[in-house]
Order: C-alpha cells, then structure tokens, then sequence
C-alpha cells in the first residue's frame, strides 16, 4: 500500500548555514529512523548541496527536494534552474505548482504539466500542487477547480511507478493563515481527486500514487488527517522550520 509522506516546504526560509542547522537538528531529531514514513525536506535552491551533505554525513533518514525547476533542459533561462542541476546535487523530489508559484510568479497548470514531464525523465519526484482559493471555496466549486487543476497537470503523463508522482492538496486560503481545513474537507477533495487518478491512469495506478495535505498542519493536528481514508501525509510550511515540530509531525505519522 501507500508509504505515508511527510515532506517539509522550507519555502524562502533559512541561509545556507541555517539550512545545515536545520537539517543537522532534524537528523538528530529523527535518528533512530522514520519507520515507515518517506520524509522529505525542500530547502531554498541555494542550500540543497549544503543540505546534500548533511544528509550524506549523518546517513539521515530522510530525502532532499526542490522548491522548483524549470522545464528546459540548458540554456538562456535567467535565474531558472534546470532538472539535471537539481539531479546532480542530490535533490530526489521537487515541489512543482505551489499556489506562491501560480500567484506569485504566473506559474500555469500547462507549466506544472511540463515541469512534472522534464523530472520524471530525470528520476526526480514531482511534489505536485493543487487546491483552490477561498473565493472558489465559497462559491462551492472547490471540488471541480481541484479536479480540473488535476486533469491538466497530469495530461499525458506516464506514471509507470506510482510510488514516484506525488500529489499535495494545498487549499491556498489554509496556507500560513493558522485556517486548517478539517480532516473531512481534505477527504472530500483528496478523495475526489483520486477519483480522478482512476479515470485517467486506471485504479492501480491511481491507489499507489500518494496525496499530501497542506495548509497550516501543525504536530497538534496532522494525526487528524492521516486518519482519513486518501491522506497520505502533509506538505509542511512553518512547522518544517523547526527541527522539533518537523519531527513530532514525522512521529505522529509513524
Ligand atoms: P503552512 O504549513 O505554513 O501553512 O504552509 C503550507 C504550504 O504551503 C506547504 O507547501
């Protein structure tokens, strides 16, 4: 069945010596293992190496990931930083779609399609985000805007290991508000959504593939979530910033 993830979205947070603080305290935290759970951290671009090393020295338990990527291969891209870049420090996932990039930087679910086409030809993870605004939410079409984002991001993808295509359900008004959705309103989407996985890849690709909630889980509530029958784990904002929040998260999902 499905490993349980929990993956941790340092977002733009922590310096490079930061960084390897953070990630030292959290192999610290987590060294007598995470059981059964994929753990996950996603440093800003700059710290992965640092991070990468952290990782390699302490034989941490846990796997490095991107915040982005860009979905061409080399060239006159400024600023952009491409799949085998990510590859060759180490990095085994990468967020793609985060409701910051679509807001923020104009990011579309035809980029979120390419971006996850370019790391699955690497053998990078995608960490692929979806959810809706609150504005959707009170018109009462999240269920529809989420199913519809999923339609796009995956068209013509081939998941040929769903262990290796992750989805996380993000409803951007609980991003770093303190607003939790309640465990049964990441249900009803998460579960709509692998509706949607069945459809399009069929059900045994669609029961491996695993769907993280995010949005303002914390170790006081993400035991909640992984109750439910389609949530898989948590993508994790402010609670990943500390070694000891991070880890409790982990634990709780042990
Ligand atoms: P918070 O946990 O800070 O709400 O952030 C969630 C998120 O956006 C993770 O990608």
């Amino acid at each position: 069945m499905r490993k349980r993830m929990i993956a941790g979205n340092w977002k733009m947070n922590k310096t490079y010596g930061e960084g390897v603080e953070l990630a030292q305290g959290l192999a610290d935290e987590l060294k007598d293992g995470t059981g059964d759970v994929d753990v996950v951290v996603c440093p800003p671009a700059v710290d992965l190496k640092g991070v990468a090393e952290v990782i390699e020295q302490t034989q941490a338990p846990f796997g490095l990931g991107a915040q982005n990527v860009y979905y061409e291969e080399s060239g006159a891209y400024t600023g952009e930083t491409a799949p085998n870049m990510l590859e060759a420090v180490g990095a085994d996932y990468c967020i793609i779609g985060h409701s910051e990039r679509r807001g923020y930087f104009g990011e579309t679910d035809e980029d979120v399609n390419k971006k996850a086409k370019v790391l699955m030809a690497h053998g990078i993870v995608p960490i692929s985000c979806c959810g809706e605004s609150l504005e959707v939410r009170e018109a009462g079409k999240h269920v529809e805007f989420v199913v519809d984002q999923i339609k796009k991001d995956t068209e013509g993808l081939e998941i040929t290991d769903p262990s290796k295509y992750v989805i996380a359900y993000e409803p951007i008004w609980a991003i770093g508000t303190g607003k939790t959705a309640t465990a049964d309103d990441a249900q009803e989407v998460i579960g709509a959504i692998r509706a949607t996985l069945v459809e399009i890849f069929g059900k045994e690709t669609a029961d491996g593939i695993r769907i993280l909630y995010g949005g303002s889980a914390k170790p006081n509530n993400v035991a909640g979530f992984l109750e439910k029958e389609d949530v898989d784990g948590a993508l994790v904002g402010g609670a990943s910033l500390k070694a000891d929040s991070f880890a409790a998260m982990v634990k709780a999902a042990m």
